[in-house]
């Protein structure tokens, strides 16, 4: 249909249901425009500003209009603006011509996390298929070096440094101490073993692969008396130099007196300078999955037990800690006391103490939009307990309240109950308890925390984060060794690996790769593979009669043959984005598992990762070579399993490439900058 030339009253007035509203100056900090609202559409990852400062934004006011079930007060709404506008209303996706072009909005997007998961599906790279797509890449990373240098590759911490003790990955016996083993774990997981030859930077290699060699995952130990020698409380691990930097501000609460948490945490800017998107996130939430995994291996290698828990509670909301984002930890404790289950974390993000009397409050930074039934609804992704729908007043009142670049606008309770009659002293109050205003003193430390993330538009991924740990369900997840590549081999396989983008020619014999996914996936429990699948195709050249397909088979722990089409290299090159390395190993692998909704998605994505280290280790010890990328087409793997679309919106992929390697010195293929 053309919409052009349509009049008023044939004008479609369905709103796009995945709207939201988010601040300017949050999704895109370097904007000057006129408004301090952007409409963001997910689907397109477009925004629009919404025009207008100290009123109701004309765009706001219709799109809450249009989201009505009521079809006469829509068709009223649409009958006030003019064509040009309708029209750009229509190029931007705000409202739909036709109902069915417009995927409906499924419940789990009625959080947050759920829209992020609509932003990133189905996501728009870096088109691998263009020949000249490294020159591209090597272009796009000279600019954003005029910008600004590429963040260091570790993170030091300001304190006096605690030296660890130096403890070989061969050297595993029962005279160790618990700090000897704790000091392996760290050191093994999260320390450079190398690094990557050639390019115009110093890239780090380390017992886990990391997308772009970025290597963005740090950690953190807290205990409470476990450690000889080193007083109860929460150190960084400085990976550079090997030791534990205090960090005064945490709080060590719920930890047994035997026990050693290691919380790994992201190091957010290394990943965002260089992919300055939404999607990356999910790879930085890979990246701990494989670290994580690693240092359960090593833990159990050095004869410690561990028990993976979600993050602990009372983070303090710091630029500090949101640069180095809290992702997951392991509870150690020696093998014979497995550690306790701990109780599930409280309030995640610890407010500062706020001693301010002037009563002033501020818009929160983890506030955001939603259109729905008529009504703008306003939530923060900070809890559960956060929706409210607001009044074109309390709208304007919240406007009023944002951050102020000059500091000129009165935000206390006072002011606000004087100038904007329409909201009332219940009103404000509901508005504080739903954190969607907040003091001005725990505002200002809110939106510092905000900038490590901003800067390089990872908004939506700050908001996905602060929601998914808040939210997280309480799982405890008890670790368990590869089946066979234990001791020795594990310590060969941990040294030694390196991601893979050469192949041999030869075919890989199923009962290779069928050893090496028992390898890793056998002793795995339950609760640690929970909801994940894990398909494999057998490369060949040419589409052939029978399928090529298998699936690992959890219960009879071996790879089975699937029914379903002949999956052959250009077909996998093409659901891996068209990176030809991908296509190149004896098999394609690919894990998928369920986004989860809000509770579990920072785990489903998380356990990938563990996964994929697993397969990573056990491969390697087969003598495999192994290329890993999150960076999955869904669409085309849902073609290939021959999956329906409507389940495929919810799920997450990670590939790996296993075949024959040919390692080539200096080969390190698509990293770039
Ligand atoms: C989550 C994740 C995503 C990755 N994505 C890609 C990718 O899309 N393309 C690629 O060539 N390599 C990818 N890699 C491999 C990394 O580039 C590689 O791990 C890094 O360069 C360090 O090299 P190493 O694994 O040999 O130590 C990825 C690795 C991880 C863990």
């Amino acid at each position: 249909m053309n919409n052009s030339n349509v009049t008023a009253g044939e004008r479609s007035t369905l709103l796009n249901p995945h709207l939201l509203l988010l601040q300017t100056k949050l999704t895109s900090p370097n904007s000057h425009s006129g408004g301090r609202w952007a409409v963001f559409n997910p689907l397109s990852r477009k925004a629009a500003v919404a025009v207008g400062k100290d009123c109701m934004p004309k765009l706001v006011a219709l799109a809450t209009e249009l989201s009505s079930s009521d079809a006469e007060r829509r068709r009223h709404a649409i009958a006030q603006v003019s064509q040009p506008y309708y029209q750009s209303l229509l190029d931007f996706g705000i409202v739909t011509a036709h109902e069915t072009t417009m995927p409906p909005l499924r419940s789990s997007e009625r959080r947050f996390v759920g829209r992020y998961h609509a932003c990133v599906h189905n996501f728009d790279w870096f088109d691998y298929f263009d020949p000249e797509w490294r020159q591209k890449d090597d272009y796009r990373m000279q600019q954003y070096q005029r910008q600004s240098s590429p963040p260091p590759n570790f993170t030091s911490m300001e304190g006096e440094l605690t030296a660890l003790p130096d403890v070989d990955l061969t050297s595993a016996d029962e005279s160790l101490t618990l700090l000897h083993r704790v000091s392996a774990v760290l050191r093994w997981s999260l320390g450079p073993i190398g690094t990557v030859p050639g390019g115009p930077y110093l890239w780090l290699r380390r017992t886990s692969p990391s997308g772009g060699a970025r290597h963005p995952t740090d950690g953190y130990l807290v205990h409470n008396g476990a450690l000889e020698g080193i007083a109860a409380g929460a150190y960084w691990y400085d990976s550079k130099r090997h030791g534990l930097v205090l960090l005064p501000d945490v709080r060590v609460s719920g930890i047994q007196p035997d026990e050693v948490r290691l919380v790994f945490t992201s190091h957010v800017a290394r990943p965002m300078w260089r992919y300055r998107d939404p999607w990356s996130y999910r790879p930085m939430l890979i990246d701990v999955g494989h670290v994580m995994e690693t240092a359960s291996l090593v833990a159990d290698h050095f004869g410690l037990a561990a028990l993976a828990i979600p993050t602990p509670e009372g983070m303090p909301i710091t630029k500090h800690h949101m640069a180095n984002a809290d992702v997951a930890a392991l509870s150690l404790a020696a093998s014979n006391r497995r550690p306790q289950v701990p109780p599930p974390p409280g309030e995640y993000m610890q407010s500062p103490s706020d001693t301010s009397m002037d009563g002033a409050v501020i818009t929160s930074p983890f506030v955001y939009f939603v259109f729905r039934d008529g009504e703008l609804v306003a939530r923060s992704a900070e809890g559960a307990e956060s929706e409210l729908p607001v009044s074109p007043d309390a709208f304007v009142l919240l406007s009023h309240c944002l951050p102020s670049t000059r500091d000129d606008r009165i935000t206390t309770r006072n002011h606000l109950l004087e100038h904007f009659p329409g909201v009332s002293a219940g009103d404000l109050e509901e508005l504080e308890r739903r954190r969607i205003l907040m003091s001005r003193v725990r505002a200002h430390a809110a939106y510092s925390a905000t900038w490590p993330w901003v800067q390089h538009g990872w908004y939506m991924s700050l908001l996905a984060h602060v929601e998914g740990l808040g939210l997280r369900a309480y799982h405890a997840v008890t670790t368990a060794p590869l089946a066979q590549t234990t001791g020795s081999g594990l310590v060969r396989s941990l040294l030694s690996r390196r991601t893979c983008r050469t192949y041999s020619p030869h075919p890989l014999e199923p009962d290779a790769l069928n050893a090496a996914l028992q390898d890793a996936l056998a002793t795995l429990p339950e609760s640690a593979r929970l909801d994940t699948d894990v398909y494999v195709w057998f490369n060949a050249e040419a589409r052939r009669a029978e399928s090529n397909a298998f699936f690992y088979d959890w219960r009879a722990n071996r790879l089975a043959y699937r029914e379903g089409r002949h999956v052959c290299r250009a077909d996998i090159r093409r659901l891996a984005i068209g990176q030809l390395w991908a296509a190149a190993a004896g098999s394609a692998v690919l894990l998928r598992t369920r986004m989860g909704g809000a509770e579990g998605y920072i785990d489903a994505i998380t356990r990938l990762g563990r996964i994929g280290q697993r397969i990573c280790l056990a491969a390697t010890a087969a003598g495999l070579g192994v290329f890993e990328t999150p960076a999955v087409k869904e669409p085309v793997a849902a073609e290939l399993l021959g999956h329906s679309d409507s389940a495929v919106d919810s799920d997450i992929y990670y590939f790996l490439a296993v075949g024959h390697s040919v390692q080539i010195a200096g080969d390190f293929g698509a990293v770039s900058a």
